[in-house]
Formats: structure tokens, C-alpha cells, sequence
């Protein structure tokens, strides 16, 4: 589809699920607010044509690809359908991600397999992609991470190896794109009750906003919880000029949880 709106002389992010109700959606709508072209990419096509569509009639950039960043041809696809619709990559998001709260011993092959193929293959795929694409002035890579890279609760091994991954992955990245003038940052969320999550924690209890109040009480030093949108602005700052030296730098946006040694009780 190519029908997006194009800002002239906008520059152009890719960011993989960017139709999501939590974070990547965010990113989206922060992304195309401040004035770029935004090219979504998410399996989600309900959610994708109809972000897309709202941003367009707000008379921001946006298109939308329709895909599974599994599939080995999907980066390659993407960055195409970026230069179709705008001409450009300047930027990449790796935001899609899925988690999982499983002990090891019930975690089967498949469904390893499967978290890593999207949490930490796709980011190496489409940063490749993207890396190849990107204009000599340069460029910058932003990838989405956890909390869980950095501290831990039961049922976090896989989903938090992941995550560890693309913390390490985000350094050796930076260090191979630096002379390209390429950027790449990390941004470690804690909880944000994005859709996903609310899921995820409807299997531990039935009453999730309780149990997220507790959570933030509990595991939180300050007294919201972090939101999408606010992980969007923090984007926007690594992807723009006023971040053009910082490169290879991971940082949490969790409310103080991942440096704190025990939860609070009283
Ligand atoms: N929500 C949180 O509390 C939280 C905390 C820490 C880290 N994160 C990370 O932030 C990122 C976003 O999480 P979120 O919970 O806000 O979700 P989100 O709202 O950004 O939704 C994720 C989107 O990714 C898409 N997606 C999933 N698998 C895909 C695939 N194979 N191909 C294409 N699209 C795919 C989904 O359709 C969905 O639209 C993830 O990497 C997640 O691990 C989230």
C-alpha cells in the first residue's frame, strides 16, 4: 500500500509493531506527531490500517505494511516499501516483541523458539536491512528491550534472555555502526499495561487493575507506572539531533524498579 501522506523533507522511521495498543502504537503516533514519516510494520492489519488511517486524517505520514517480522524476507520488504512510500530509511524501531511468564521446565522447544525468532531475529534482520539502507549522512537505531534485561522475577528466563540479547546486541551494533554514523540505543520499559500485558497477567489473576496497583506499589519507586507514550518520547530524543553523541547506551524507563533490592511491604 502506498499512500502515505509524505512530509517533504521528512525523514523516515521504521518501526516494527508500530500498530500495537501499548507501546509500539505510541511510538507511532509520537514519531509521526513530531514530523516524520512513519512506515508501521505489524501482523496486527486491523490495528495497522486503522492507526495508520488516524494519523493520515490528522495529516501526518504514515503507511502501513502488513507482515510477520518472522518471515526471512520481511526486513528486506520493509526497508523496500519505506523508499517506495518515502524514499528514504533514516531511522528503525525494533519494538515488536512478545513475551512469556513460563518456569523453564514448562517451556517447550517451539515456544523458545518461537520468542526468539521474533524478540531477537527480526531485530538482527531488519537492523541489517535497515543499516544497509540508510543514507552516508548516517542514521539511528532504537530497539526496545525489558526491565528484565537488568533484574528478575520467576518465570522470566526465556523472555529475559531475549531481552539480554538485544542489550548486548545494541552495543556490538553501535560499535559496528559508529564509523557509518549510524546510532543505536536501548531503551528498557518496566511495566506498561500495554494490551499484551493485560493479557499476560489475566492468566496469573482475575483482577488486573488490582494486581497492577500492587505491582506499582510494590515494585515501583515512583507512583505510575511508565505509559507508551512516554517510551515514545524518549525515542523521539535517541532519533534525534539533540541525541547525535550518544550511541550504544541502554537505559530503563521503569519507575525506579530496576534499581531497587527488595519490594516494598509497608
Ligand atoms: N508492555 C510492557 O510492559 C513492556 C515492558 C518491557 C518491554 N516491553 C517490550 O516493548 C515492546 C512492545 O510491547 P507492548 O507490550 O507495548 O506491545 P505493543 O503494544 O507494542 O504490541 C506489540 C505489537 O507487535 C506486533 N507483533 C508481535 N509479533 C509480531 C510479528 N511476528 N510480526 C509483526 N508484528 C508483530 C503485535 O501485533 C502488536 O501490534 C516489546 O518488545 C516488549 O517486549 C514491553
Amino acid at each position: 500500500m502506498t499512500n502515505p501522506g509524505a512530509a517533504p523533507h521528512s525523514k523516515t522511521v521504521i518501526v516494527t509493531g508500530g500498530a500495537g495498543g501499548g507501546i509500539g502504537g505510541a511510538i507511532a503516533a509520537v514519531m509521526a506527531e513530531a514530523g516524520w514519516n512513519v512506515v508501521i510494520v505489524d501482523l496486527d492489519i486491523e490495528a495497522g490500517q486503522s492507526l495508520s488511517g488516524r494519523l493520515r486524517r490528522k495529516g501526518l505520514a504514515a503507511a502501513f505494511l502488513g507482515a510477520d517480522i518472522v518471515n526471512a524476507d520481511c526486513a528486506e520488504k520493509a526497508v523496500s516499501f519505506a523508499m517506495d512510500s518515502y524514499g528514504a530509511v533514516d531511522a528503525l524501531v525494533n519494538n515488536a516483541g512478545v513475551g512469556m511468564v513460563q518456569d523453564i521446565t514448562g517451556v517447550s522447544d517451539e515456544d523458545y523458539r518461537r520468542i526468539f525468532d521474533v524478540n531477537v531475529d527480526a531485530a538482527y534482520r531488519f537492523s541489517r536491512a535497515a543499516v544497509r539502507a540508510m543514507p552516508g549522512s548516517g542514521g539511528s537505531i532504537v530497539n526496545i528491550g525489558s526491565v528484565h534485561a537488568l533484574a528478575n522475577i520467576t518465570g522470566y528466563t526465556v523472555y529475559a534472555a531475549t531481552k539480554g540479547a538485544i542489550d548486548a546486541f545494541t552495543r556490538a551494533l553501535a560499535a559496528d555502526c559508529g564509523p557509518r554514523g549510524i546510532r543505536v540505543n536501548c531503551i528498557h520499559p518496566g511495566l506498561v499495561p500495554s494490551p499484551q500485558n493485560r493479557e499476560l497477567i489475566q492468566r496469573l489473576t482475575s483482577d488486573v487493575d488490582a494486581w497492577l496497583e500492587s505491582y506499582t506499589y510494590k515494585r515501583q519507586l515512583l507512583a505510575n507506572l511508565p505509559t507508551g507514550r512516554q517510551v515514545g518520547e524518549l525515542v523521539k530524543f535517541f532519533l534525534s539531533d539533540a541525541a547525535v553523541a550518544i550511541t550504544g547506551q541502554s537505559i530503563a524507563i521503569d519507575g525506579g524498579t530496576s534499581v531497587m533490592l527488595y519490594e516494598r511491604c509497608l
